[in-house]
């Protein structure tokens, strides 16, 4: 039996801790900072995931036996290292990369570079620092449309731009470069060529020598129906992804997971966790578009609830490196979440409105909190964040699992809730 901590507030991380306490292993479970959600199935710790001190303090005076870092944040900041630099947490298993790993995410360049190092398909592009910024526009303006401009470094999820003509190109990379719009995130950028297809993520997990492919997801980014409007952290998922046949994923995994497994293992990277593959299918061909160093928040409301085998067990084997041992099963159900926001969302939006009608779970439907927060005396939930509630429903067929999804979304009522009626969608008018 283990004392499991998980590093993280959103969706996923509920998820996370529903699927760790579905198995027997886990003695007590503990979420930082947690939301209203994770404070059913576990204690919620009142901990920024930043906070490193606390958190190693708290992993010693409650002998804390595994540590799952759910969000970018504190992977890229070096959680992993500095916990290991010290005595006391020898013991410590813990999933999610150290610093040098996490910049696959952290740093679009350090990605770019590794990919291309490790022949891994990916868009043709080059880097550009601040001082080059003369040359950006010269090699901007010499390359087709659509183009495409990244942030080096973290901007959840908002430092990429599509640019349909050179002038919005150049403009943006004004922006970045010049008025660093992302901070010290767009301090260097990276031009990359548009890639034409249809988008769909793959989980890896490893454990630094051997790897498991989880079931793959499609997610819906942008705020508005038929893919309008700006980008979001994510709107909904499904999963599996029908378009996504065998001969596809058979050659993501020889031309993708292999050679990133090989060429962490080659660069000395000691990876133990989770790698979130961005793909595009272009004509069939897998490119990467981008890795996360995490699962991904909405995809992991759909990942999880289709895994059968125990969870924890996987943990343990990833951070001990024992994962050719395990076997990972996955059912055949179809899973789908629908993200409901709060009113303004991906803008300016309001928290603190009281949330009802959130329906028990069943086998067929799962209710994953993520900005939500309980009153004072835990008879009420309110609203907390921009990103709310995720209702996952399952179902033998795609249908079924948007009709579950949405038959939980039309039981929550707060205040200026929003959420995408078209999830799925275009998924079903392809079959
Ligand atoms: P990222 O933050 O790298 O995932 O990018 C956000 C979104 O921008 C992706 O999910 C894609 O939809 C899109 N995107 C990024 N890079 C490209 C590219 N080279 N070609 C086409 N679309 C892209
Ligand atoms: N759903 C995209 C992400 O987690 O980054």
């Amino acid at each position: 039996m283990m004392n499991v901590l998980i590093i993280g507030s959103g969706g996923r991380e509920h998820a996370l801790a529903q699927k760790i306490l579905a198995g027997n292993r886990c003695e007590k479970l503990f979420i930082a900072p947690g939301n209203a959600g994770t404070a059913q199935v576990g204690l919620n710790v009142d901990i920024s995931v930043t906070d490193f001190e606390k958190i190693s303090e708290f992993i010693k005076t409650q002998e804390i036996n595994l540590l799952l870092i759910g969000p970018e944040v504190p992977l890229v900041a070096g959680l992993r290292d500095f916990l290991e630099s010290k005595e006391i947490h020898k013991k410590l298993l813990i999933v999610g990369p150290g610093a040098h790993g996490a910049r696959l995410e952290g740093s679009k360049e350090f990605a770019k570079d590794f990919m291309q190092r490790h022949q891994i398909p990916t868009a043709a592009y080059r880097p550009f620092q601040r001082n080059e910024y003369e040359e950006a526009k010269k090699y901007l303006l010499s390359q087709p449309l659509p183009i495409v401009l990244k942030a080096d470094g973290l901007a959840a999820g908002k430092g990429v731009i599509i640019c349909n003509t050179h002038e919005e190109g150049l403009a943006a990379l004004e922006q970045m470069l010049v008025n660093r719009q992302f901070g010290a995130a767009s301090e260097s950028v990276v031009i990359e060529s548009f890639l034409e297809g249809i988008e769909l993520s793959v989980f890896v997990v490893t454990d630094g020598k051997d790897y498991l492919i989880l079931p793959e997801a499609k997610d819906y980014k942008r705020i508005g129906e038929k893919d309008t409007g700006p980008n979001t952290g994510g709107m909904g998922a499904v999963s599996p992804v029908p378009f996504a046949q065998q001969g596809f994923l058979k050659r993501v995994e020889e031309e993708v997971v292999k050679p990133t497994i090989a060429g962490l293992k080659k660069d000395n990277i000691d990876y133990k966790g989770f790698i979130f593959i961005g793909l595009m299918n272009c004509n069939g061909s897998p490119y990467v578009i981008e890795y996360n160093v995490r699962m991904g928040d909405p995809e992991t409301q759909v990942v999880m609830p289709r895994l059968e085998s125990d969870l924890l067990e996987m943990l343990e084997a990833t951070a001990k490196g024992t994962l050719s041992n395990y076997q990972l099963k996955v059912s055949p159900m179809y899973a789908a979440t629908v993200v409901m926001v709060a009113g303004g969302y991906p803008g300016s939006y309001k928290t603190g409105d009281e949330i009802n009608g959130i329906p028990e779970n069943t086998s067929k439907m799962k209710v994953f909190h993520a900005g939500t927060r309980n009153s004072e005396c835990n008879t009420k939930v309110f609203s907390n964040g921009g990103r709310v509630l995720n209702v996952t429903g399952l179902g033998d067929s795609l249908e079924e699992s948007l009709h579950n999804a949405y038959e939980g979304v039309s039981k929550i009522y707060w205040k200026d809730a929003c959420f995408r009626k078209d999830i799925g969608q275009d998924i079903l008018s392809m079959q």
